[in-house]
């Protein structure tokens, strides 16, 4: 980063299916938390972003921005973006531009989604918005579906076995055990997981990240210091449609959004002491760990069989529980991603990983069509 922008801290809901809260509920509270967390004035905030993805078509509020900076007694300027399920991981990359840029010297970074007032078949709709409506969306594929093809890709070239690929679940459902904000908090052995309902084979239930509700909010300043603050942001993006990748095993958005990171904050991948990891199904996993280059190709899965990817283990990987433990409401999760660092690198983490000083957060929209990577370093 060209100027230092602190991570302030930040706030949360509860993920999950919140059943007796609304969209703007989780903002409100999302944001009152995050004040109240970091201490500052409401009046300090000069801008508000927000990301989020389909709040139109499932809790029929857009216009986000307003509606978040309406929360707050000057009304700063406000913005809503949109990146499917790199919303998140895209505000706080934006709020990092516009505070580098100087027209913001302290950023409200919201994400947000509610997915469960509406039936499962229109968010799996809305959510396959993400992909590309005329070479992907007639097919019928559905995000479950995509990965499943991957995984199938994977399992082919590489020879993973339907046993192995149940560790990386049953490795994020450990960890989650211990964060209050999940939205599944019970340990899974990997046998269960295996057994789980099909969903797209070779994906079960199990393997997914659940439909979820919940909302995140981070203060990043410039004039406000803290212990923490952004090493890196990074975006990439590839082609938006499957037909028009070279590889269904390997995303480009990722290996160029992490390769840009590491330069852009002078580190090497070693320096990393933990990882939040956009482990939407449980395969994207394995993939990100071989594009992040911690594995060689078809060899990700080591990591979980020899427990390094435990907190406790030497590449801790999602001690949050990630999205599979934590629930996955599209926008919100980028923006969780770097609170959770913050707690790590704060020595507040629910799942703490011993002497944490150097944190990642990667979020990924669509089949890796974006990809956002930040890096947090504690001073
Ligand atoms: N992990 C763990 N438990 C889950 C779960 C998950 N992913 N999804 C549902 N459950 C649980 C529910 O809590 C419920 O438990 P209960 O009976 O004790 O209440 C049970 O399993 C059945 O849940 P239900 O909501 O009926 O499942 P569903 O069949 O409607 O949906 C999926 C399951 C996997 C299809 C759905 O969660 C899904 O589409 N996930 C992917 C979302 C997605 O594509 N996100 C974008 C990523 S890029």
């Amino acid at each position: 980063m060209r100027e230092t922008v602190y991570v302030l801290g930040g706030g949360q809901t509860r993920f999950g299916e919140l059943w007796g809260k609304s969209l703007s509920d989780l903002i409100r509270e999302a944001v009152d938390s995050a004040i109240t967390n970091t201490k500052i004035l409401p009046t300090d905030i000069d801008m508000v972003i927000v990301g989020n993805m389909v709040g139109g078509e499932t809790a029929e509020q857009a216009h986000l921005g307003t509606f978040a900076s309406s929360l707050l007694p000057h009304h700063p300027p406000a913005l809503r973006v949109e990146a499917a399920c790199a919303s998140g991981g895209l505000a706080v990359h934006t709020a990092c531009a516009f505070l580098e840029s100087g027209k913001a010297e302290t950023i409200l970074v919201i994400g947000a989604e509610k997915l469960t007032d509406v039936a499962g078949d229109i968010v799996t709709s809305a959510l396959m918005h993400a992909g590309d409506s005329e070479k992907d969306l007639p097919s019928g594929l559905t995000f479950p579906s995509i990965f499943a093809l991957t995984a199938t890709a994977y399992m082919h070239r590489y020879g993973l076995k339907r046993e192995d690929l149940s560790l990386v679940s049953a490795c994020s459902h450990r960890a989650a055990v211990k964060n209050p904000y999940a939205q599944f908090r019970k340990e899974i052995p990997a046998a269960t997981i295996s057994k789980s309902p099909l969903v797209a084979d070779p994906l079960r239930l199990l393997d997914c990240s659940p439909i979820s509700d919940g909302a995140a909010a981070i203060i990043l300043s410039m004039r406000k210091e803290s212990p923490v603050h952004i090493a890196a942001s990074q975006l990439a993006n590839e082609s938006l449609s499957l037909i028009d990748r070279e590889s269904l095993t390997s995303f480009v958005s990722t290996r160029t959004a992490f390769q840009s990171a590491l330069k852009e904050a002078n580190w090497n991948r070693n320096d990393i002491d933990c990882i939040e990891l956009h482990d939407c199904f449980s395969i994207a996993s394995l993939l990100h760990l071989e594009d992040f280059g911690f594995a060689e190709e078809g060899q990700a899965i080591r990591l979980f069989r020899d427990g390094d990817t435990d907190a406790s283990g030497s590449l801790p990987v999602n001690p949050s529980g990630g999205l599979k433990a934590c629930g996955h409401p599209i926008g919100a999760t980028g923006v969780k991603q770097i609170l959770d660092c913050w707690k790590q690198l704060t020595s507040q983490a629910p799942n703490q990983v011993v002497n944490a000083t150097h944190a990642m957060a990667h979020n990924l929209g669509g089949v890796g069509a974006t990809c956002t990577v930040h890096l947090l370093e504690s001073i």
